[in-house]
């Protein structure tokens, strides 16, 4: 997606409606400048996805390293019948909506003549990627109700479609890239706007084998540090530095205190890194590192802990034969 235009998108037409606050390049700007100049440095993971990102993003998760992907379709593939729900009437609210490919799975164990009874709405940052899954959803599922709604669904609540019988989902294990302050004030929020009833599937990546993790991250096609080195290129292009990626090395280790996967990337020379403003300029020493992701992986006790927060109950745990993904049906 292109963030400098999504990001000011103001209004739209048709079946979309956006939420995003009028954001400008200034405040990009400064939060990029704020983490490039912080110590130790780091940079959003939300910054990741422009079109080469996402494209990258697409590759990792089709590779044998990663099994977060395909372990939670795995699941996906079965569970309409093993979730107590009713699908008539059923609102299904999709946060970071994507191409849509899980929820499709979803959808498609729906007996058919209750599709037309059912309203979908796809939720994401980017506009883009709203159009894109509505289509693909359109059109396979023609007599599903489609409405896409831009927002930052993190932060903000305005964008809550008001309805009896909802069905969240947050897919993907996004949530571990949220700090555990942010995980635990999201929670909170999207509980609080939770009606008797309405239920939440949330997908979190399990605490496993070391090596399995480590894997994950540093693939052998070094897809994953093309992936985390595209950051640099991205906020190049939005805020006119001239970093080079290839001067820097990808990291990326599990921590095991907090239990996340952390990726970093590691300067292999001294550099000098000019803003658009020349007298104002980012300075890096060989070996200091700028931190891109955080990808928390969770446990019993963290489900446990997500329903406390959310106050909602956890109606049941769905994973696979290693335990390696879980999806969560909690019910308020
Ligand atoms: C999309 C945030 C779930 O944390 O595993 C993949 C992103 N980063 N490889 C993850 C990612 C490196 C991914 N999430």
């Amino acid at each position: 997606m292109n963030f400098t235009k999504e990001l000011i998108i103001e209004n739209t037409n048709g079946n979309l409606e956006n939420h995003l606050p009028k954001l400008g390049i200034e405040k990009v700007e400064s939060e990029i400048y704020t983490g490039l100049k912080a110590i130790p440095k780091y940079i959003s993971p939300k910054y990741f996805y422009d079109e080469r990102g996402s494209e990258l993003f697409e590759e990792i998760t089709e590779l044998d390293e990663y099994y977060p992907t395909k372990t939670e379709k795995g699941i996906l593939v079965t569970i309409a019948s093993k979730l107590n729900l009713d699908y008539s009437n059923l609102s299904l609210i999709e946060l970071g909506s994507g191409d849509a490919s899980k929820i499709r799975l979803l959808i498609n164990q729906i007996p058919k003549e209750k599709l037309s009874s059912i309203k979908y709405y796809p939720i994401d940052i980017s506009q883009s990627a709203i159009e894109k899954s509505s289509k693909i959803l359109a059109s396979e599922f023609s007599s599903i109700s489609i409405r896409g709604i831009v927002a930052d669904f993190i932060h903000q609540k305005s964008w809550v479609p008001k309805s009896n019988n909802r069905l969240f989902c947050f897919f993907g294990s996004t949530i571990g890239n949220m700090t555990i302050s942010e995980t635990k004030e999201f929670l909170k929020l999207l509980g609080s706007e939770m009606g008797k009833g309405d239920s939440l599937l949330l997908g979190m990546d399990m605490v496993k084998d070391l090596n399995v993790l480590v894997k994950a991250y540093n693939d052998e096609k070094n897809i994953t540090a093309q992936f985390n080195k595209n950051i640099l290129n991205v906020v190049n292009k939005l805020v006119g530095l001239n970093f080079n990626a290839n001067e820097f090395e990808h990291l990326a280790f599990y921590n095991k205190d907090k239990e996340r996967i952390e990726m970093h990337l590691k300067a292999k020379k001294d550099m000098i890194i000019k803003t658009k403003n020349l007298s104002d300029k980012i300075f890096i020493r060989k070996g200091e590192t700028i931190h891109t992701e955080n990808s928390h992986k969770f446990t019993k006790e963290s489900i446990e802990k997500f329903g406390f927060w959310a106050k909602l109950k956890v109606e049941k745990v769905l994973t696979d034969k290693n335990n390696w993904f879980s999806l969560i049906h909690f019910r308020k």
